[in-house]
C-alpha cells in the first residue's frame, strides 16, 4: 500500500460521492406524487451529506499531493420509484464497504484522522441505507 494507492482509493470514493449528488438531484426531479414529496425531502437532506463527503475527500487528496477527480461515477436511471430506491440502497451499501476498506488503508499508512473520518463516513452511509430500507418497506 503506497500513498498513490490511497489517493486512488480516495478518488474512487470522490467519484462515487459526486455521482450520488447528481443521482439524488436527478431522482428528486423524477419523484412524483405523495411518496415523491417525502423522497424529495430525503434527497435534499442527503445531498448535503454527500457534498460534505466530497468536499472532505477533495481536501484530503490535495493534502496528499494528489489530483482530485471531477468526473462523477455513472449510474443507472430506473423509472419506477421502487427500483430507484433499490439502486440507491445497493450503492449506499457499496459506499459503506468501500469506506471501511479505505479506512484500513489509511490506518496502514499512519493517517489516523483520515482513518477515523472514513469510518464516520461509512456510518453516515449506513444511516442513509437505513432510511432507504424504511422507505422501501412502505412501497
Ligand atoms: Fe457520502
Ligand atoms: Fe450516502
Amino acid at each position: 500500500m503506497s500513498k498513490e494507492d490511497l489517493i486512488n482509493s480516495l478518488n474512487e470514493d470522490l467519484a462515487a460521492e459526486l455521482g450520488t449528488v447528481i443521482r439524488y438531484n436527478y431522482q428528486a426531479g423524477k419523484s412524483y406524487g405523495i411518496l415523491g414529496t417525502e423522497l424529495r425531502e430525503m434527497f435534499k437532506d442527503e445531498i448535503k451529506d454527500e457534498l460534505g463527503h466530497a468536499r472532505f475527500l477533495t481536501d484530503v487528496i490535495i493534502d496528499l499531493e494528489g489530483e482530485p477527480v471531477t468526473i462523477p461515477k455513472d449510474f443507472d436511471k430506473p423509472n419506477a420509484l421502487r427500483n430507484m430506491l433499490e439502486l440507491d440502497l445497493k450503492m449506499e451499501e457499496e459506499d459503506v464497504k468501500n469506506y471501511l476498506k479505505h479506512s484500513k488503508e489509511a490506518e496502514e499508512l499512519g493517517h489516523i484522522e483520515l482513518k477515523m473520518k472514513l469510518e464516520e463516513m461509512a456510518a453516515d452511509e449506513a444511516g442513509h441505507a437505513r432510511v432507504l430500507r424504511r422507505l422501501l418497506k412502505g412501497i
